[in-house]
């Protein structure tokens, strides 16, 4: 039997024990460490972490006696057993453990952004080009069941010329859910904008590529110190379809987290909304496609799944770092948008 991939888990909030959850049940994986600077969380106390979307039970204790348990996140990197480095704290810190897990020879999986600036982003792209590890984005959406779906569609081409998309991904108030409260902060988190909003700007431009222009509005400061807690977009291809995007996490706290979509093109339009994901084709045929499985049915599952794979194959990741990188330029080019009250050529 092959050796499975031993991984080490940096910050346990929301994203590690939901990316936990997912490796204990992969046949690939084994966790073997864990690293946070809070002492509770150590203890396999989680019952602090909350986020915005299903994520695991946190209500019962975990069992961390098996597995080593560091308050230092660059310690967890160091140890010679871990293959796999996974990081889950705050955006404003990934690039400092991102860059040491590289330098120390591990495959990285750094949730998004990437980065908290397209600049830090792209020094993790460029040191992971001189790396012979997997290094991957929690661009958790492109791996998304109907979302890998409607981009295979589309990118295709099988679904013929695109006429208009728009793309939603509204989130209740997460005031208080962080740790220290860190997403409120936008000099730490950059907003709904770059934390939230991001997943359907880089899903964007992963599928339609990058746009010639982006007009973008927004509201700041509603939930948040002053950074962007809502913001709708417009990216111009200079070809007459009308491509937008609309996010935020403005709404009261008990409003459903809803992401969905609509894609119109001439052979069909694919739609994914509270009634579920569906294909509705030019002649009237509504085709409900099963995507997913039960054992994978997130986004984060099959992520998890292709990084394992692309790990124990020697395959490159379906995962450009430089698009990556893209994402968050254009994001930047939202604000910049919005901050100006003007088109923004990219
Ligand atoms: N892909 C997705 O769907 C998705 C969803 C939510 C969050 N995220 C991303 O995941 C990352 C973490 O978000 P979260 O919701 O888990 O935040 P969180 O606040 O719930 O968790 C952060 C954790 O990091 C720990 N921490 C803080 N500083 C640390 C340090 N120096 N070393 C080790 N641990 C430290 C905290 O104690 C906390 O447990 C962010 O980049 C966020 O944008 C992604």
């Amino acid at each position: 039997m092959q050796e499975k991939i031993k991984v080490g888990i940096i910050g346990f909030g929301f994203m590690g024990t939901t990316h936990y959850g997912v490796y204990l049940h992969h046949p690939l994986a084994q966790v073997v460490a864990m690293a946070d600077v809070d002492s509770r969380k150590r203890s396999g106390d989680i019952s602090a972490v909350c986020g915005n979307i299903r994520g695991g039970d946190n209500s019962k204790p975990l069992d961390f006696s098996k597995i080593k348990t560091y308050a230092d996140g660059m310690e967890l990197i160091r140890d010679q057993e871990v293959d796999l480095v996974d990081i889950c704290v705050p955006v404003y810190m990934h690039k400092q453990y991102a860059l040491a897990a590289i330098k120390a020879g591990k495959h990285v999986l750094c949730e998004k952004p990437m980065a908290r600036t397209s600049t830090d982003a792209a020094e993790i792209a460029v040191a992971a080009s001189k790396s012979d590890k997997v290094v991957m984005a929690g661009m958790c959406v492109r791996f998304w069941p109907e979302y890998a779906h409607a981009a295979e569609l589309i990118k295709s081409g099988r679904a013929g010329k695109v006429r208009s998309a728009t793309f939603k991904r509204v989130s209740p108030d997460i005031n208080g859910n962080g740790w220290e409260n860190w997403f409120m902060k936008s000099e730490l988190s950059g907003g709904a904008i770059l934390d939230l909003h991001l997943h359907d700007a880089d899903f964007v431009r992963y599928v339609f590529g990058m746009p010639k222009t982006v007009s973008a509005f927004g509201v700041k400061g509603v939930r948040s110190d002053n950074g962007i807690d809502h913001v709708m977009a417009r990216y111009d291809y200079g070809d007459g379809a009308l491509i937008t995007a609309e996010g935020g996490w403005d709404a009261g706290r008990g409003t459903p987290f809803e992401m969905s979509f609509q894609v119109v093109c001439d052979k069909m339009t694919i739609r994914l909304s509270e009634t579920g994901y569906k294909v509705i084709h030019a002649d009237g045929k509504v085709e409900c496609p099963q995507v997913g499985s039960p054992e994978q049915p997130t986004g984060w599952h099959q992520e998890i799944d292709h990084l394992l794979k692309s790990i124990r194959s020697g395959r490159k990741p379906d995962m450009e770092l430089d698009g990556v990188v893209e994402g968050i330029r254009l994001v930047e080019a939202e604000i910049k948008s919005i901050d100006n009250n003007k088109t923004v050529t990219i």
